[in-house]
């Protein structure tokens, strides 16, 4: 039996850390949902790890549909959650509904978009019609071009302002999980007070419900200089299964991400 959206509002109401961890094919599945983790993402991070592109901007909804259904016959009882990818969400509320099914049709529980409060009547609309949204706030990889790199967002006050006001307005929608990438750690705690909703961080705060990492990035596989917030757990251990169980052990005890893995400012 998977894990439901009630499960993990349940584990952040006790209090219970939330373990996340991209996943793109079934044999990783398999070996993740062994180690613990609860939420398997499948996320759009596959067009740099796993297609070689420099951005996600050439994944396509088939290309996310193809690795869900991967993941979903390698895994029994995680949460899954998928990724819109770029241009499957920033259309009207109609097509993006159109285009969450192939994913929810592929084994996903939960759709990802990313965007601030001009994605609220999208979240309402596919919400209302029973596909729940998690909403992705702070650094979203699919504006990389529009805020010039993959960089730290909700430095200045206006910015930071703008972060809270979208997280609210996509909690009032009707998202039922908010994820939250690349920000200040005091910026992340004053969210995470903000909203109600499990809230998952990736470069923001230990006060999080939950963690997320890129997969690859956290078994130093990545062709790139991993971000401030990748903390290498295949380093300190011998193999993937202990490097996952060490990564589930850290985020549960609150110890990951430590100070060295949040942005100050
Ligand atoms: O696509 C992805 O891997 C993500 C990250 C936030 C984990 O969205």
């Amino acid at each position: 039996m998977r894990k439901s959206i009630i499960d993990l509002h349940a584990m952040h109401a006790r209090g219970e850390k939330i373990a996340m961890l991209t996943c793109y094919d079934s044999s990783f599945a398999h070996v993740l949902e062994k180690a613990g983790v609860e939420v398997l993402l499948v996320g759009d991070s596959l067009g740099m790890v796993v297609q070689g592109h420099d951005s996600p901007l050439p994944v396509s909804i088939a290309d996310v549909a193809y690795h869900t259904a991967c993941v979903a016959r390698g895994s029994r009882s995680v949460f899954i959650l998928a990724d819109m990818p770029f241009g499957s969400s920033q259309i009207t509320p109609q097509e993006t509904f159109r285009n969450a099914t192939e994913l929810m049709r592929a084994g996903a529980q939960m759709v990802k978009i990313e965007g601030g409060k001009e994605m609220v009547p999208t979240v309402e609309f596919l919400v209302s019609r029973g596909i729940p949204v998690c909403a992705h706030v702070g650094l979203t990889p699919q504006s990389v071009h529009q805020v010039g790199g993959f960089k730290v967002q909700g430095r200045d006050n206006a910015a930071a302002e703008r972060i809270i006001e979208a997280a609210k307005a996509l909690e009032a929608g009707g998202a039922s999980m908010l994820l939250m990438e690349a920000i200040p750690r005091a910026l992340a705690d004053r969210l995470c007070d903000a909203i109600a909703i499990p809230t998952i961080g990736i470069g923001a705060s230990p006060r999080c419900s939950g963690q997320v990492l890129v997969i690859y990035d956290m078994l130093g596989l990545g062709a790139y200089i991993p971000p401030r917030f990748v903390r290498p757990f295949i380093k300190e251990t011998g193999s993937i299964e202990e490097a996952v169980t060490l990564y589930v052990t850290e985020v549960k005890a609150g110890r990951f991400p430590g100070p060295e893995h949040c942005y100050n400012s």
